[in-house]
C-alpha cells in the first residue's frame, strides 16, 4: 500500500517512525513533510498536502501527526474523499477502519505513546472494512461533503 506521511514539529518524531515501521513492513511512503526537525511550522501546510494525496487516488492512505492529531484532523476533512479520524487508542484505530472506512489516521504525539505505535499504524493498514450496514453510512457521509 501506499500511504502518506504527514507532521508539524510535535509529530516529527513519531513521523520518522512511522515511516521506519511501514517500510518495515512492506509498504511504500511518500513524506509530505515537514522535513524541519523540531521547527515549528504550520501543522496545515503538510497534513492538506497528505490529505489531497488522498484525495486524488496517489496514496491509498495518509498517517497524520501533529501534537493532539485534532488539527490534522480539521485541515484533512477539508479534502474531497478523505475520512480523517483522530485515534488515541487501539480500539479507535480499529473501528475507524472496520466502521468508518477511515482513511486518513490523526495521530497526537503528546497524547499517545511510542509503544503501541506500530500495533496502531499496522491495524490501520491491515484491517479491512466491514461494508453491510456501514457502507450505507459511510455512504451518507459522503453524501454530505457536496452538499
Ligand atoms: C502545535 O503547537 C499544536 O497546536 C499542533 O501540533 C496540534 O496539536 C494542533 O492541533
Amino acid at each position: 500500500m501506499k500511504i502518506g506521511l504527514a507532521s508539524d514539529h510535535r509529530g516529527f518524531e513519531f513521523k520518522d517512525l512511522i515511516a521506519g515501521y511501514l517500510t518495515k513492513i512492506g509498504h511504500e511512503t511518500v513524506d509530505f513533510g515537514t522535513k524541519n526537525g523540531n521547527d515549528s511550522v504550520d501543522y496545515t501546510d503538510y497534513g492538506i498536502q497528505a490529505a489531497k494525496s488522498v484525495g486524488s487516488g496517489e496514496c491509498e492512505r495518509a498517517i497524520l501527526v501533529c501534537g493532539t492529531g485534532l488539527g490534522m484532523s480539521l485541515i484533512a476533512n477539508k479534502v474531497k474523499g478523505v475520512r480523517a479520524t483522530v485515534c488515541h487508542d487501539l480500539f479507535t484505530v480499529e473501528m475507524s477502519r472496520r466502521h468508518n472506512d477511515a482513511n486518513v489516521l490523526c495521530l497526537g504525539a503528546d497524547v499517545v505513546n511510542h509503544d503501541l505505535l506500530e500495533q496502531k499504524i499496522k491495524l490501520f493498514v491491515e484491517t479491512a472494512f466491514e461494508g453491510g450496514r456501514h457502507a450505507r453510512r459511510v455512504g451518507k457521509i459522503m453524501d454530505a461533503e457536496s452538499g
